[in-house]
């Protein structure tokens, strides 16, 4: 060999050895399964809140939410996740000294607006449950506490007080976004309460089929909470369950249709409603094609129906315990 191929194999050799090895401790991969907690240091007793940021106007009452959940002895951190990359440093910087005032909270900028990143496994998460919300949905305190213990007594479902249908248009052959006045099938990510290990479950299992359907969430900016229903039932095969709020402040984006949870029998006082109605028609189709996509994806319909809703007084709407479990009276 030459002393030029000689060196051509050493620089490669070197590459090749690092990009193995070196480069992988620094890429920092959440799905890495060296990085994932040992689910036995899991807590059972405490909850994880990981609060979506994203819009500056907001801030004043983003804090005001982690703190409020900050306070709680259910809770046992609050992570809240800035997605918006084009907020200048200096306000995020601010904002992380602002929270870091109660040692529970801690700001995470994601590295890019991806919606996935809400679903992100995280080792800093030292528990069993978690709480995924927007910054603008307010709940009180006792109905926080009452999901909580529901999910206690449902482990493998999806819990939160905003919910939505799939249905099938017969007419036109296709899957649509909907609400029913009686069943539900997608609860959203304004509350949602769910298992840590689905996260995993989102962001790194499922093969070239997730990593399809994620990049339809990217390309649409749209139904990362529907595609974890997607996940979730599919590994159910039940739906979600609807927890009735005794009070709860939506104060609306974009991205929420408000009205119906008004028709579910939700208070909305403070919501929005400025020439909402074009843009929520809009928010529907796009919603409806990102269940088309997903179901075209997987090749089934996952989505399964939960009926009524679980409420924190025994026998006025009909929550019945059972075993230990909370269940819908009707069932047992
Ligand atoms: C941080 O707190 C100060 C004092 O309460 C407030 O004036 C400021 O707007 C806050 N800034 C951010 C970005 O949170």
């Amino acid at each position: 060999m030459e002393m030029n191929q000689i060196r051509t194999f050493v620089i490669l050799f070197f590459f090749f050895f690092f990009s193995v090895n070196g480069f992988r401790t620094l890429s920092d991969d959440p799905c890495d399964p060296k990085a994932q907690r040992d689910p036995r240091t899991l807590r059972s007793d405490q909850i994880t809140v990981l609060i979506n940021g994203y819009s500056e106007s907001r801030i004043p009452l983003l804090q005001s939410l982690a703190a409020t959940y900050a306070t709680s002895p259910l809770v046992s951190s609050v992570l809240v996740l800035w997605g918006n990359p084009s907020t200048p440093a200096q306000t995020v910087a601010q904002l992380a000294q602002n929270l870091s005032l109660h040692h529970s909270i801690s700001l995470l900028r994601q590295s890019s607006n991806s919606l996935n990143n809400r679903f992100l496994p995280r080792s800093s998460i030292g528990t069993h449950a978690v709480l995924i919300c927007d910054d603008d949905v307010e709940i009180d305190h006792e109905s926080f506490e009452f999901a909580v213990r529901v999910w206690g007594s449902n482990r493998d479902r999806l819990i939160g007080f905003f919910v939505r249908s799939h249905d099938l248009d017969l007419s036109r052959k296709e899957w649509i976004y909907t609400v029913h006045p009686e069943k539900y099938s997608i609860l959203l990510t304004k509350f949602m309460i769910l298992r840590n290990d689905y996260l995993f479950k989102y962001s790194c299992n499922g093969g070239p089929a997730m990593v399809e359907m994620r990049r339809t969430v990217d390309r649409m900016s749209n139904c990362e909470d529907i595609l974890m229903n997607f996940v979730v039932a599919d590994e159910t095969n039940v739906g979600p369950v609807l927890v009735g709020a005794k009070w709860a402040r939506d104060y609306g984006d974009a991205r929420n249709d408000v009205d119906v949870d008004q028709r579910l029998g939700l208070k909305d006082e403070g919501v929005k409603e400025v020439g909402l109605s074009s843009r929520r028609g809009e928010h529907r189709k796009r919603r409806g094609k990102c269940i088309m996509e997903f179901h075209r994806v997987m090749g089934r319909m996952p989505l399964r129906y939960g009926y009524g809703k679980v409420v924190n007084s025994v026998g006025e709407q009909g929550l019945c315990e059972k075993g230990g479990h909370l269940v819908f009276c009707d069932k047992s």
